[in-house]
């Protein structure tokens, strides 16, 4: 840089100082005290000339300027950082009693000390911890699993509740913990967004803040409008912190954290017990989700003398809030045609906000179910979340049922196509058997076939199988691989949707590419019912070939490991069938791969039975599990008495490493594995 430039500069490396410190105390008065001092234009106008001058002279921006808020930048993957001080987990409990007994214990461990507690509340998001060094935001990191999590830091800039620098008077060196939660507004609008646009919506608010933190583009992050909720303050040693939790909460919130206003000092029990019966009522009205209440022992040099047990803290102890259960009136029920042909019945709710979303729908399951519960028309169903993500029904709302109300008759005659239904024997749900004419039958069994896991012809999405479908040229999963580039130019409801000539071009390609797909996958897509991916494999594997399979007598299919009775019975049935078979053979003629290639014949691992975990160098984790199984060796997902070794790659969970030495399971490198198929 020359002398001229140097002394050009030094105004506006000040004026960017003034915009930024100005946008950074204008978001500060917005988010943390509901003061909005300057229109959202002029806020808008002054990150735009922010930005446009960190454009033109980067040399100048700051890693932690306001315009980080906006996101911009793409995360290529997250890096993993070891947690210098572990995030510990809370033992939690249901129950009061034992909240009473965490009291009594605490105060019989501290025998005659003075010391209160600090009642909070328990945020229903995901825990992250923030290292702030010289009052500056330098690493935001996940959970993860406590002593390993994923590095979020630019992710994290975006939240305006994470303060980029701090102010007044901090410690040097010190992490702040605390949840980031979606506010359930915000929650709400995106979702229904998704919608709109075609994504399937997250099941809950703390799913989606989850998803969001791991977002490669930092501008998408920046519009989830989240929340960062603080509740724990620790560093190094040497670093001297407030002597109580409730101070350095009290301090924290000086910085410019967010600190929840409800935190209380308890001195006994029955105020710890006012104060969970006060939010077990009270959670309703917050914007966010919580389920639960934290308890903490608040004299911070008492927490030595309680120590940890296992994985938790004895000083602390989290109150969860029993699962949610409302009451709404059933609007009717929808029947669902399954691929198979099964039906299931749907109730439609009444809207309902349970756990943080919106209930519109939840299964009834089938016909026994609804008997077993006693619906009757009109009755109002009770529905309940459990910090789970599916609604069930548990009941019907006995006292708002009124007299005389009529059990619900379920339908004997398929919704889509009228073709009585049929029930088989000894199971509860019902079956259209017009497998054939049945619309969504027809389409469903496409689609499996279709399917990432199955012939993987993803340019066949659920649109185009019914406008090949409307037009006659696709009746079944064979009819695909006769399709001409000629019959598809064109298809299509209007000009601007049709497929063109380089649609049509991918689409053969795809159907052409998916003739490679292995056997065993082919035999999942046949969408036999009961056959699911790890059957498809396992009958692959025994049976070699499709006509070893197609002419198998049930009992020797019953043989097959994961393969039941019932499995067994539905393959032969299915097998019987003479269309079934027709589709088999065009399958074949078309080139669809109709054996299982051999393995290299070793068996070198063969009885053995292998638990695979952490990251490796010559394969991923698919290649080195398909590897073992190529030699004949067996890949569980966790360890235990029957493990043989544990492959361990790179950055492996702790918890599978302690379990393996407490076993005795010899633990090998990926160098060992090598030596041990060569
Ligand atoms: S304190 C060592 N306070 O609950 C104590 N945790 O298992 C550290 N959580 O994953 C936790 N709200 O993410 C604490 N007010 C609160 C909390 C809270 C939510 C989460 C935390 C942790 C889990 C406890």
């Amino acid at each position: 840089m020359d002398l001229f430039s140097a002394i050009d500069t030094e105004p506006v490396r000040k004026h960017m100082e003034e915009l930024a410190t100005e946008l950074d105390r204008l978001n500060h008065e917005y988010y943390m005290n509901d003061r909005s001092l300057v229109s959202d234009e002029e806020f808008d106008r002054m990150m735009r000339e922010l930005q446009d001058l960190e454009r033109q002279y980067p040399e100048l921006a700051s890693p932690l300027s306001p315009t980080k808020r906006v996101g911009g930048e793409v995360n290529k993957s997250f890096r993993q950082v070891a947690h210098r001080l572990p995030m510990l987990s809370l033992g939690n409990t249901y129950s009061i009693e034992e909240i009473e007994e965490f009291e009594a214990r605490t105060r019989k461990l501290l025998d005659g000390e003075q010391f209160t507690y600090t009642c909070e509340l328990k945020y229903d998001g995901v825990a992250i911890g923030l290292t702030y060094r010289h009052g500056l935001l330098v690493q935001a990191v996940t959970r993860g699993n406590g002593s390993v999590g994923d590095d979020i830091t630019t992710n994290a800039k975006t939240i305006p509740t994470i303060p980029l620098r701090l102010h007044g008077d901090f410690p040097d060196d010190f992490e702040a913990r605390g949840e980031v939660v979606y506010p359930f507004d915000a929650f709400e609008a995106m979702n229904r967004q998704r919608e709109a646009d075609g994504y399937e919506p997250f099941a809950n608010p703390r799913n989606a803040a989850s998803g969001s933190l791991k977002l490669q583009d930092s501008a998408e992050c920046a519009k989830r409008k989240l929340m960062f909720c603080m509740y724990f303050m620790m560093a190094p040693d040497g670093v001297e912190l407030k002597p109580t939790h409730f101070g350095r909460l009290e301090w924290a919130r000086q910085m410019g954290f967010k600190v929840q206003p409800y935190i209380k000092e308890c001195k006994d029990i029955d105020e710890i017990k006012a104060f969970i019966d006060y939010w077990d009522q009270a959670r309703w009205e917050l914007p966010y989700g919580i389920d639960g209440i934290v308890i903490k022992v608040n004299q911070t040099a008492l927490w030595d003398k309680l120590g940890l047990t296992a994985k938790s803290p004895r000083w602390a102890i989290a109150y969860k809030f029993k699962a949610e259960r409302v009451s709404t009136p059933l609007e009717s029920i929808s029947y669902q045609v399954g691929r198979t042909g099964v039906i299931t019945p749907v109730a439609n709710l009444s809207p309902v906000w349970l756990g943080g979303t919106t209930v519109r729908r939840a299964t009834l399951v089938n016909a026994d179910f609804i008997a077993k519960m006693g619906i009757c028309k009109g009755d109002n169903l009770l529905i309940e979340k459990g910090g789970e993500i599916i609604p069930k029904v548990v009941g019907v709302d006995m006292e708002k049922r009124v007299e005389g109300a009529m059990p619900i008759q379920y339908i004997t005659r398929c919704p889509e196509c009228g073709t009585e239904l049929v029930r088989i024997e000894g199971e509860a749900g019902h079956y259209c058997p017009n497998s054939d004419g049945c619309h969504p039958q027809i389409i469903g069994r496409l689609e499996h076939f279709v399917s990432r896991k199955a012939m993987a012809i993803d340019t066949l999405g659920p649109e185009r199988l019914e406008l090949l479908y409307g037009a006659g040229l696709v009746r079944n999963v064979a009819d695909i691989y006769d399709l001409r580039r000629e019959q598809l130019i064109g298809l299509g409801a209007d000009a601007a949707a049709s497929i063109q000539d380089k649609g049509a071009d991918n689409m053969l390609a795809a159907i052409e590419a998916s003739k490679q797909v292995p056997f065993e996958r082919v035999v999942y897509a046949l969408g036999i019912r009961y056959v699911g991916e790890v059957g498809a494999k396992k009958l692959a594997r025994y049976f070699k070939n499709i006509d070893a399979l197609m002419n198998a007598p049930e009992e020797e299919l019953a043989q097959v490991e994961d393969v039941g009775e019932v499995t067994a019975h539905a393959i032969s049935e299915w097998f019987a069938k003479a269309e079934h078979r027709t589709v088999v053979e065009r399958l074949r003629s078309a080139g669809l791969q109709m054996e299982a290639t051999v393995h290299q014949g070793d068996d070198k691992l063969a009885g053995l039975t292998i638990v695979v975990s952490g990251v490796f160098d010559r394969f991923s984790r698919d290649e080195i599990k398909a590897d073992i199984e190529k030699h004949g060796g067996k890949v569980s997902g966790s360890i235990s008495g029957k493990t043989n070794y544990l492959l361990a790659g790179d950055k492996m969970g702790p918890e599978k490493l302690k379990k393996a030495e407490k076993l005795g399971v010899k633990i090998i490198s990926e160098e060992d594995y090598l030596k041990m198929v060569e």
